[in-house]
């Protein structure tokens, strides 16, 4: 029997009964719903809407059907979705009583409220496993903070840079990551509660009394709006977006350092998978599919948004789909953010050949352009002087850091012994002192920066 059975004069059929339920994916809200329906039941019996006896006994037999459904003694089954779920084996509990628990109350401020209290858990979730992320980036930052690797912009190779560095540039986006999931659960903690259908209640109920009890900052000031708003879900899942977004670069690099070609990296065995056919492969499947899993999550926030455009005032079916939304969102950004955190603490590193290729593609050419600057040749005139020796290393088959002064020289008097210094990798490094640059105490202190900031959250 339906909650609403009463104005119907025939039961739903079968079919139209299995399209329109939500019990198969929303009885993950059972404990928000069971958590909500306490402390409703509590503040109607402070505001002698039901008697204190009527809301003992609720209150009684919902923790009941808490403890049985954590114990596995009571399934989930046969109800349109988890509110009618509860309140109708309240009921069987509980008897009379139960029927009065839904006084003052409608189903649309009912899921809005559980849904805040499961995404409000969901966003600490979020928040404790970027930031387990951001530990093992920082940890490797601290470690490679001596180390240089080659710098790309265009994949092509562009300036020698630190190890600690690149990881640190990781660290960034998750710290913005984390900040973006604190502000999405300062936003959505809000109550609905007791916005009813739509318009309010004609009860004399007391939200400020639930507010508290259920751990809200704010009550929502407008009961259209209230039962109506999943910008929330849209928030957390652009949230869980750009997390992914950061992960499938870090999974492009991973892939690409770790192959053959780049040899920067390895995966441990433990985390490799190997070819059916080809038996000398060892693959990268886990980052690609972290990788591949971030068009999905796109996809569900491509689908929240495409709910909530257009839905008249106030609460609309469609908001149902709110949920498997966010659901199969939350567990792809979880397991990626798990499965790559072990992977960032688990891969070696081989500083050897990072070192190597560090000073490969003539990335120290800045370093003499800049020397001939600081000499007093115009910047332009310098930049064209050191594309000619890049010219003749060429055709010469020669690095830039093993020209001899004499070779400098037959491009510019400005040229000293002092350049033979300025032109390895490392001083190219070390010259890079700035704020975020690569030297090794801009990375000492940007790995302490991150921490300090990691700190806040
Ligand atoms: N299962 C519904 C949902 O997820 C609960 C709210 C139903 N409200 C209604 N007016 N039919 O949105």
């Amino acid at each position: 029997m339906k909650l609403w059975q009463g104005r119907f004069s025939a039961p739903m059929s079968a079919d139209a009964d299995t399209f329109n339920e939500s019990l198969s994916f929303d009885q993950k809200l059972y404990r928000a719903d069971i958590t909500a329906s306490l402390a409703h039941a509590q503040m109607l019996g402070k505001c002698n809407i039901i008697s204190e006896k009527e809301s003992q006994a609720i209150q009684d037999g919902l923790q009941s059907i808490l403890s049985d459904i954590g114990s596995g003694a009571l399934k989930i089954e046969n109800a349109e979705d988890i509110h009618s779920f509860v309140e109708e084996n309240l009921v069987k509990r509980i008897g009379q009583a139960g029927k009065k628990l839904h006084t003052a109350r409608s189903r649309n401020d009912q899921v809005a409220t559980d849904f805040r209290l499961y995404a409000r858990e969901s966003c600490d979730k979020a928040i404790s496993l970027i930031k387990a992320l951001v530990e093992a980036l920082v940890l490797r930052a601290k470690e490679g903070a001596k180390y240089l690797m080659p710098g790309f912009t265009h994949l092509r190779k562009a300036q020698p840079v630190s190890c600690g560095q690149y990881f640190n540039a990781y660290s960034e986006m998750f710290l913005r990551d984390l900040d973006r999931f604190a502000a999405c659960r300062r936003r959505l903690n809000i109550m609905p509660l007791g916005s009813a259908a739509l318009a309010g209640t004609s009860y004399p109920i007391d939200r400020e009394i639930t507010k508290e009890l259920l751990g809200f900052d704010e009550i929502s000031e407008n009961s259209l709006d209230a039962v109506s708003d999943r910008d929330f879900v849209a928030e957390y899942l652009f949230a869980a977006s750009l997390v992914m977004a950061h992960l499938s670069r870090l999974c492009e690099d991973t892939i690409l350092y770790t192959s053959d070609e780049f040899g920067y990296w390895n995966i441990p065995d433990e985390y490799s998978t190997g070819s059916s056919i080809m038996p000398q492969k060892k693959n990268p499947d886990l980052p690609e599919l972290v990788r591949g899993k971030t068009g999905r999550v796109y996809g569900h926030l491509t689908s929240i948004l495409t709910v909530i455009k257009g839905l008249p005032l106030a609460y609309n079916k469609d908001l149902q789909e709110d949920k498997e939304c966010f659901f199969d969102a939350e567990a792809t950004l979880f397991s990626c953010v798990s499965i790559y955190t072990a992977l960032i603490e688990k891969i070696t590193i081989n500083v050897n050949r990072m070192f190597e290729e560090a000073g490969g593609g003539f990335s120290t050419a800045t370093d003499i352009a800049d020397y001939l600057a600081k000499k007093g040749m115009p910047f332009r005139d310098a930049h064209a002087v050191t594309g000619r020796l890049v010219q003749y290393c060429i055709k010469e088959n020669k690095t830039l850091f093993r020209l001899s002064l004499k070779e400098f020289r037959a491009e510019s008097e400005l040229f000293e012994e002092d350049i033979l210094s300025t032109v390895t990798p490392r001083a190219s490094a070390e010259a890079r002192d700035s704020v975020g640059g690569s030297s090794l105490n801009a990375v000492r202190r940007g790995v302490n920066a991150v921490r300090r900031r990691l700190k806040k959250f």
